[in-house]
């Protein structure tokens, strides 16, 4: 049985993006599999009043299991409501890959769907992004597509020029298929190892001159940048510290994702960050307590510490906190 995002209390990501541009500030995108990363992102959100989209890659729907996952976010808008709270809530298909997988996650109660055909040749991108928004708008969801290819840990980033999204094919690419939004590649990364630096050597800033030439191309359009987890070295420490082996880890560095926020980019995405976070502090709490076997004693700290850093990153980073309260009541007009 399909249900609308709607009937969940969800919403898109229109308003929140508008506002966002305007404002000069991004949406977080926070990747989650479980209870305890919902409830850390969802508490993270209220305590700095900020707008949120909860981002599940098929991986994690497949994790978690999409009726469940479901129920899970409307838990989350409940929660909220009955915290007395107001911040608006977006759900969100993360690297969807094939139209069957949009639809079923449209069907079942999304409010916004990725399809990265960023792989595919130019037209099959488009071809392939286009029957997904024809689909999703007749539901009114909104869909990002993706031009570029994030590089991966065995490139030179520096060097690998064609993976970065290249300005001149953007107009075609959103008028012919009418994406809402655009994932593009200007340096970012996916994964915990996101350059790699000899001794010495500073991480090579994101490519903002592609992004300024996008920005001039498409007026006003959302920009959507991936892999912008900057990271943190205390967490990466604190892995290592308690038998973990995450040699050389590099990421973003916040205040290059701070200018990029300000720009016409409106939604970053982040994932490993939350997963350092947690797994930082499991290690940590096991390592000290070996007789310890309650999850709860365990998952409990590590949740603690995740929502303290997204209520920062909110403010500190993306400076979407203040903003989650009036985006909602502007989207309870129509709701
Ligand atoms: O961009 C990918 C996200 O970090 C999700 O990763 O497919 O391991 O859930 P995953
Ligand atoms: P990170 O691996 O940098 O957190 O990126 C996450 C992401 O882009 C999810 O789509
Ligand atoms: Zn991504």
């Amino acid at each position: 049985m399909s249900v609308s995002y709607k009937e969940l209390g969800l919403v898109t990501t229109r308003v929140m993006f508008q506002k966002a541009m305007d404002g000069g500030f991004a949406i977080p995108a926070y990747n989650f599999n479980n209870m305890e990363q919902l409830q850390s992102i969802i508490r993270g959100c209220m305590e700095s009043d900020s707008p949120v989209i909860l981002q599940v890659s098929s991986g994690a729907r497949k994790y978690a299991d999409p009726t469940l996952l479901r129920y899970m976010a409307l838990g989350a808008v409940e929660m909220v409501k009955a915290s007395g709270a107001k911040i608006p809530i977006t759900l969100h298909l993360d690297h969807g890959d094939t139209f069957e997988l949009c639809k079923s996650c449209i069907d079942s109660g999304f409010s916004s769907v990725m399809i990265d055909g960023s792989h595919l040749s130019f037209e099959e991108n488009i071809q392939l992004t286009s029957k997904v928004v024809e689909y999703a708008h007749k539901c009114d969801v909104v869909v990002e597509g993706e031009l570029g290819v994030l590089a991966g840990i065995e490139d030179n980033v520096a060097a690998e020029k064609s993976h970065y999204t290249q300005p001149e094919e953007v107009e075609e690419f959103v008028t012919q298929t009418g994406v809402d939004s655009l994932a593009i590649s200007i340096g970012t990364s996916h994964g915990a190892y996101k350059f790699k630096l000899k001794e010495g050597e500073q991480v090579p800033p994101l490519r903002f001159d592609i992004l300024e030439e996008i920005e001039r191309r498409l007026p006003g359009f959302p920009i959507v940048l991936h892999g912008s987890s900057s990271v943190l070295p205390v967490y990466v420490d604190m892995i290592n510290q308690y038998g973990g082996r995450l040699e050389g880890a590099v990421g973003i560095p916040e205040d290059q994702l701070r200018k990029a926020a300000k720009s016409a980019v409106c939604k970053i995405n982040i994932d490993s960050d939350g997963r350092l976070v947690v797994t930082a502090v499991v290690r940590k709490v096991l390592a000290e307590n070996p007789k310890e076997f309650d999850p709860r004693k365990y998952l409990g700290p590590a949740r603690e510490e995740l929502q303290e850093m997204i209520a920062r990153k909110n403010k500190d980073v993306l400076g979407s906190a203040g903003h989650g309260r009036e985006i909602m009541e502007e989207e309870e007009i129509v709701l």
